[in-house]
Parts: structure tokens; sequence; C-alpha cells
């Protein structure tokens, strides 16, 4: 892909399942500091700052909370396009492009992953008119980090049908870069489950990721993990176990790279004994982390 412009822009929405998305929504608004911006037939819609209709899609559930479908943004119609054609060469699309009847609308289709997670590919779009990094409000999903035992098959999906840049390797992490300047927009973990890793929200700069921070403690959502900066993206982190213990990460200044960023291994990204971060402040995560780790699925 070098010297081509890649085709997916970053990370729109989730679409979760809840057993109780108005009990959720609260969180979200009144904790995690989203706005509410529509009800429909039970689901509820939540907006960051950023100009996307929304950001956050819960519906109703009889199962067990879990991650219905991660949208991603295309660059325009023939961007997506030529995902839904490297998809479906695949064997991996669900449907073929078009007029999406959403409430966000939009043009795109639906793939699965090869753990069978459901992925939307999507442009057009509808948008709010304001688009403004509001403090210590999340401004959009920043990124989104997958657990998964199928890792090679992953690597190469993300790379040869959404076309994304493997930019770094930490550990059993690894970094996707999209058509955007943020160092990461998908990250894989090489785990022995499929289950989502964390949804990470992207805050302004690190003063809201505190307030944020604060906000959660007040609520009663201790941190899990942070807070902290990590090396891979230079970004600041706070991670936490949200409602129905979802992972969830606060975020903020996260590295802008662009085509001329190389590539570094885990023996490039290794921390001193003791260290965890750049700072070297943050305890171990928790107990609670490892095991909110195995915990939150995937519909399929
Ligand atoms: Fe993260």
């Amino acid at each position: 892909m070098s010297g081509q412009r890649l085709a997916i822009t970053g990370v729109r929405k989730i679409e979760m399942e809840h057993a109780d998305p108005a009990r959720a929504a609260k969180f979200y608004t009144d904790v995690w500091n989203l706005n509410e911006v529509a009800r429909e037939d039970g689901s509820v819609y939540l907006r960051g700052a950023c100009a996307a209709h929304h950001i956050l899609a819960i519906h109703p559930s009889n199962g067990p909370a879990r991650v219905r479908e991660i949208a991603l943004s295309a660059r325009d119609k023939d961007a997506v396009d030529g995902l839904h054609a490297r998809a479906k060469a695949g064997g991996f699309a669900v449907d073929a492009p078009a007029p999406r009847h959403t409430l966000d609308g939009g043009y795109g289709f639906s793939l699965r992953d090869p753990g069978g997670r459901r992925f939307s590919i999507l442009c057009n779009a509808r948008d709010h008119a304001d688009d403004a990094q509001v403090r210590d409000r999340p401004y959009k999903v920043g990124h989104v980090n997958i657990n998964t035992a199928l890792i090679d098959e992953m690597i190469s999906f993300y790379t040869e049908v959404f076309g994304m840049r493997l930019v770094d390797q930490a550990g059993t992490q690894y970094f996707f870069n999209a058509d955007s300047p943020d160092h990461c927009t998908l990250v894989l973990c090489k785990y022995g489950m499929e289950t989502l890793n964390h949804i990470a929200y992207e805050m302004c700069d690190l003063d809201s990721v505190l307030r944020g921070a604060g906000r959660m403690h007040d609520a009663g959502y201790p941190i899990e993990w942070g807070p902290g900066r990590h090396g891979p993206g230079d970004n600041a982190f706070c991670y936490f176990a949200g409602p129905e213990e979802c992972p969830l990460e606060y975020t903020a200044e996260v590295l802008q790279i662009d085509e001329t960023y190389e590539f570094h291994g885990p023996d490039h990204w290794k921390w001193p004994p003791g260290r965890l971060d750049q700072w070297g402040v943050t305890p171990p995560h928790t107990s609670r982390w490892k095991r909110v780790q195995t915990l939150y699925g995937f519909a399929k």
C-alpha cells in the first residue's frame, strides 16, 4: 500500500447489545460523558464531540452484553466498493454495498472477520454540524483492541482486506494505522480467545483523561490500569471496567504519524524492570482487568 492512501479512515461507531440499554446509556451519559442523541425501538444512540451522528449505539438483547458490530469509516464510495471487492474475493462479505437504512444512513456493507466478528464499512453517513474538541468529553472512538487466538489470520485480514498498515508490535500487541494521522485505529492482541480487549474513547488532552478518571472513580468505577503513557502511539491512558465489565479506555495525545513512520518490533518496545509505561508511576493492571479480558464477547 506504500504511496497509496488507505481506504479506511477510522472507527465510526460501536454497536453494542445490552439487556437494559437505558441503564447502560445512563452510565455513558452521566459518567462517561457522551451525549444522547436518539432513542428508537429500545435502542439508545450516543454521540461524542466529533461530528458523527453517534459513536455508540446500545441495542436491547436477551443475551449477554456484547459487541454487535464495529463500524469503520471509509474515505468515499469508491473506497467502499474497493473494500467490498476485496472482502468478497476473500469470502468475508455479508452483503453488497448499498444505502444503509439506519439512523445515520450512509452507504456501505457488512462483513465478518476470520473470528466471525461483524464489521461494517461506511461512507457518507449523517453528521452533525458541530465538530469541536470539548474539554472532558470523549471526541470519538480512537481505537478498538481485539483479543484473538487467530493472530495470523487477523493480521492478514486487517492488512489485505481492510488495507491497513501494521505500524508497530509490542509484546502481544499489533497496531494498525488507517488513512489517518492517528498512530493506530485497530489493535490486535495475541490471546487465547476471541474477546474484546478494550474500546478507547479519545479525549482532547491528558487533563481530560484525568478528569474523566476522577468522575469514573466517584461513580464506583476505579482505574484498572493507569494513568500512564504508552510506548507505541505515545498516548496517555486510563483503563476501566464499565457496565457489564465492558473494557474501556480514556486516551489522549496519540502520536500523529505519516507514511514515513517506521515500524518497530517487540525488541524496541521494552521497559526497564518495574516499568509498564513511559512515566513509571502506574501500578500493574488489576486482577479484575485480567479477568475482564475474558468476558466481553462479540455477537456472531
Ligand atoms: Fe488502547
